[in-house]
């Protein structure tokens, strides 16, 4: 079978490069070497089964949404940046899940299992239906599940498919493990939506993984129901591994959710998270849905970082999936009048703003017209109204700005009418 390498040419993620290209490591750590200081009697990493991908990771990139919110985040008075819904408080979930006082008090402090106590994985098989041969592993947010997958899973050399714009952790851990990341370009002109011969026209030989996250991250795009049939397809006849974002799954405004991929492709990995929809980040606890092999993997990875996750939060999150509806109803009704009053916005400003409909997801990724980098506005905002959003450059794109509407009507409002002011005092 002819495979064509079309990504040869194409213009490189513009995330900022690992720090390992221009930090005082750049010298010794070249990928694929050994690090000096192994030279000088320490173990050498690269004979315990992924080590030297492991040393390359302390040269990963800064990751730009994280410095973005760690600076503004607490400060902020209104949230129009946030890819999750209004955040959920302990006594409230207590009620609507009937979690009584004396349950919590009966938990012990013991460490969980590796893979998280079995209540809550069984929970998750049955919301998510992997097939018989995948596992589901607990984990601290779905950012520790990506970050364990991919240094699993990815040897210097490797290929990897992701879509561009992106979630960043997905670009640059890839980076920082020697693989290389080929952009499958979401297209403004298309509204963002996935192109699935695009994607097909990227894989080849050397292509390990493809990732994937639909609803998407920032620009709200997805897979129709018959694409995503039709994408399903198209990896089971690659050898490739899937791996699967579903941080906003349950966040979709056309139809149901997308089936999670693990049910049908025996090589799919998906992760989830109690951050979006479920209005929880900080219960700390995501998942991950693979094959044994790479759970097997994970765990290894995870004996030297995270060990287990708390049993409190993991019993939380147990009685949050089993009484899932109740928890994401509410949330959706409001998401779903909030995207009603975004696109409202959108439509009486034409001369300012250009905002593709996202089909998932509580995030939209307009264009600002007439202004080729926001950053600048986004930091007034922040600082001078106390608006926050997010600057299009965390995602490669500086003519945007991320808005997060999962977050009360009223506090979209104010921030929206805030940006109208900032664009109109131009
Ligand atoms: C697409 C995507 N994946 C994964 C994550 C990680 O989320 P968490 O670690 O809170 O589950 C995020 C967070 O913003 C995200 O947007």
């Amino acid at each position: 079978m002819l495979r064509r390498q079309p990504h040869r040419g194409a213009r490189p993620f513009t995330f900022p490069a690992p720090l390992r290209r221009h930090g005082p490591l750049a010298e010794t750590r070249q990928r694929g070497d050994r690090p000096a200081q192994d030279q000088a009697g320490a173990p050498d990493l690269r004979h315990a089964g992924g080590g030297t991908v492991t040393a390359a990771l302390g040269g990963i990139a800064p990751a730009l949404l994280e410095d973005w919110f760690r600076d503004r985040y607490f400060a902020a008075t209104t949230d129009i940046s946030s890819s999750g819904v209004r955040n959920w408080a302990l006594g409230e979930l207590r009620e609507l899940l009937g979690v009584s006082v004396a349950e919590l008090d009966g938990l012990v402090f013991r460490d969980s299992p590796s893979c998280g106590r079995q209540e809550l994985t069984d929970a998750v098989a049955d919301r998510y239906r992997p097939g018989p041969d995948h596992r589901v592993m607990v984990t601290h947010g779905s950012s520790e599940a990506l970050f364990l997958a991919l240094s699993a899973l990815l040897r210097p050399g490797d290929e990897v498919v992701v879509p561009r714009p992106a979630y960043q952790s997905l670009v640059s851990t890839v980076e920082a493990l020697g693989a290389r990341p080929v952009p499958w370009e979401l297209a403004p002109a298309d509204g963002f939506a996935p192109d699935l011969d695009r994607l097909a026209a990227l894989l080849g030989p050397r292509t390990r993984l493809v990732v994937a996250n639909f609803p998407h991250n920032p620009t709200g795009a997805s897979l129709t129901p018959d694409d995503h049939g039709r994408f399903l397809d198209l990896m089971a006849r690659h050898p490739a591994f899937l791996l699967w974002d579903g941080a906003m799954a349950e966040l979709v405004y056309d139809g149901d959710r997308l089936p999670d991929p693990t049910g049908v492709l025996p090589r799919a990995i998906s992760t989830g998270s109690f951050s979006k929809a479920f209005g929880l980040p900080g219960l700390r606890i995501g998942w991950c849905v693979a094959p044994p092999d790479l759970v097997r993997d994970m765990v290894r990875l995870r004996d030297y970082t995270t060990l287990n996750s708390s049993p409190l939060n993991e019993f939380l999150a147990t009685a949050v999936l089993r009484g899932a509806d109740a928890v994401l109803a509410p949330r959706l009704r409001t998401a779903r009048a909030n995207l009603d009053a975004l696109l409202s916005w959108a439509t009486a400003h034409p001369d300012l703003i250009d905002c593709p409909r996202p089909r998932g997801g509580v995030t939209a990724f307009p264009r600002l017209r007439g202004l080729d980098d926001t950053r600048r506005l986004c930091e007034w905002l922040a600082d001078e109204r106390g608006v926050l959003t997010v600057p299009g450059d965390c995602f490669g794109h500086p003519d945007r700005v991320r808005i997060g509407f999962g977050g009360p009507t009223d506090e979209l409002a104010r921030g929206l009418a805030e940006l109208t002011r900032a664009l109109r005092a131009r």
